[in-house]
């Protein structure tokens, strides 16, 4: 008999009716009521065990973690908490979890850290909060396809391997299978490249910026979404080192359109989550909720985690110049009694995330979109503007996350380019291809790139990035 999805069961009217259910035992009382989740929803089935007509080693053998198949009625519950429950006629035991060995695990019943949690990342799925968390990443994950493909964009894979830098920030692992004790060495003692895997100093994307720009100018509207990687060394709850970047670029489009298409696009996959999962949503608002009482008065969110998602939904996000931030900023409480540890003391000062969360969380309270940063401290190939001292970049900041969208308007005029290339010391002659886009067909284009974990941390009201991807891969830590 094919085996039924717990979400299903727990929405169905067909009572009387058998069915088969496959899933853990997260619970099993008075040898009597198993707690079964298939994770296929937060939501766990009650299966009533008729003890006295089951085989007593099967009964042994439901313990928490095991894998177990039930089949049986589907009736109405009597007991309170569940709608339906499935009156179990027989009951295989699929794979046993032995209690002893489960106690050292995060599968036992109990309240365990999230740190503890983390050390034990294959398990920790099994658990409500983990569960609801990847579910909802997977539903954000299907919206960010869904938004783009209902918009005419097309999907396009940029190289995870490539030879170049889009940020310029040198923050790239290397990839080689050159023997690293013994590379072959040129003439001068350098390192010969040429000998190794692809004849040239190669590494892991940190953006596929440069090379949708270059299908942009083909395909029109084009989006990545893809794992990048960086080898920055930042022990922080908002730092990666392997993330997912969402990268849309659009052609004939300039800053003010790829700023529209950045807030139409947050709101539509939040929406969508709203929508969707709704239970998931629920628990986790729980759970924020209690983790909050915890907190001083000072730290703890002000709306609960469903009304942070519809307030970025039915709000217009802030624009607001760079110019301006620094007005606010420098004559803010903050920088006056030097509470910040960066002051901001003049025009041109790279905003660190205690200055963008002051924006966003203190003077607007919304989500910002600062755009016309100083050309100084923003990448090569952001547009200059006519004031010839600012580039049209954009980047979105959010409450309780900060930065999470990076864009900007691309540099598309040839001469411009080229000179800024030069001044910053980026190699022309690796980006021949990237400069050939201005040389043939040049047009305004625009695009940005989503921190897709930062997504999903506003989205879960988590607080630590390492918690909203299967397996995170951060400064001296590449377990599982
Ligand atoms: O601002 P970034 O560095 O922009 C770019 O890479 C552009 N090439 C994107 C583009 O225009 N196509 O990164 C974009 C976003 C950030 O706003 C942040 O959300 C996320 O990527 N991000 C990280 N997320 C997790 N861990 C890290 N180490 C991250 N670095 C950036
Ligand atoms: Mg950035």
């Amino acid at each position: 008999m094919k085996h039924t999805k717990i979400a299903e069961l727990l929405k169905s009217d067909l009572f009387l009716q058998d069915f088969t259910v496959k899933g853990w035992v997260r619970a099993f009382r008075s040898n009597r009521f198993i707690a079964l989740n298939d994770g296929s929803t937060l939501n766990n089935l009650q299966c009533v065990v008729d003890f006295e007509n089951t085989p007593e080693e099967v009964l042994e053998e439901i313990n928490v973690g095991a894998a177990i198949e039930v089949r049986g009625m589907l009736k109405e519950s009597e007991g309170k908490g569940q709608r339906v429950e499935i009156e179990a006629k027989e009951i295989k035991i699929l794979g046993i979890a032995n209690p002893e060995d489960v106690k050292k695990t995060i599968l036992s019943p109990k309240r365990h850290s999230l740190e503890k949690l983390r050390e034990q990342a294959h398990l920790r799925v099994r658990t409500n909060t983990f569960g609801a968390i990847m579910r909802v990443r997977s539903q954000l994950s299907f919206a960010v396809h869904q938004y783009f493909n209902k918009n005419g964009f097309n999907y396009v894979n940029t190289p995870i391997i490539t030879g170049s830098d889009a940020e310029g920030a040198g923050e790239m692992f290397k990839v080689t299978n050159f023997d690293i004790k013994n590379p072959p060495k040129k003439e001068d003692g350098s390192i010969d490249y040429k000998e190794d895997f692809f004849g040239k100093e190669s590494n892991l994307t940190v953006s596929g910026q440069l090379e949708a720009e270059t299908y942009a100018l083909g395909l029109g509207q084009v989006y990545t979404f893809g794992p990048t990687f960086r080898a920055e060394n930042s022990n922080t709850s908002r730092h990666l080192a392997e993330f997912w970047m969402i990268e849309p670029e659009v052609a004939f489009c300039d800053l003010d359109g790829n700023m529209d298409l950045a807030e139409d696009f947050i709101k539509y996959v939040i929406q969508y989550i709203l929508e969707n999962c709704e239970d998931d949503l629920a628990f986790l608002e729980d759970r924020l909720a209690q983790e909050d009482k915890s907190k001083p008065q000072a730290e703890r969110s002000p709306m609960l985690l469903r009304e942070k998602l519809r307030f970025v939904v039915e709000n217009q996000f802030k624009r607001v110049s760079y110019t301006e931030a620094i007005d606010i900023l420098k004559n803010s409480k903050p920088n006056k009694k030097k509470k910040f540890n960066y002051i901001i003391e003049e025009w041109g000062a790279d905003l660190q995330s205690e200055h963008e969360r002051y924006l966003v969380e203190k003077h607007f309270k919304s989500p910002v979109i600062l755009f016309d940063y100083p050309a100084k401290i923003k990448a090569f190939y952001m547009r200059l503007n006519d004031d010839g001292k600012t580039v049209r970049a954009m980047d979105i900041l959010f409450p309780g996350i900060g930065e999470i969208v990076g864009g900007s308007q691309r540099e598309e005029r040839l001469d411009v380019l080229e000179t800024k290339m030069k001044e910053l010391g980026v190699d022309e002659k690796e980006l021949w291809w990237y400069l050939d886009t201005r040389r043939f067909g040049t047009c305004v284009h625009s695009g940005f790139g989503l921190g897709f974990e930062r997504l999903v941390l506003f989205a879960t009201g988590m607080g630590n990035i390492r918690d909203v991807i299967p397996f995170p891969r951060t400064p001296k830590n590449a377990e599982f």
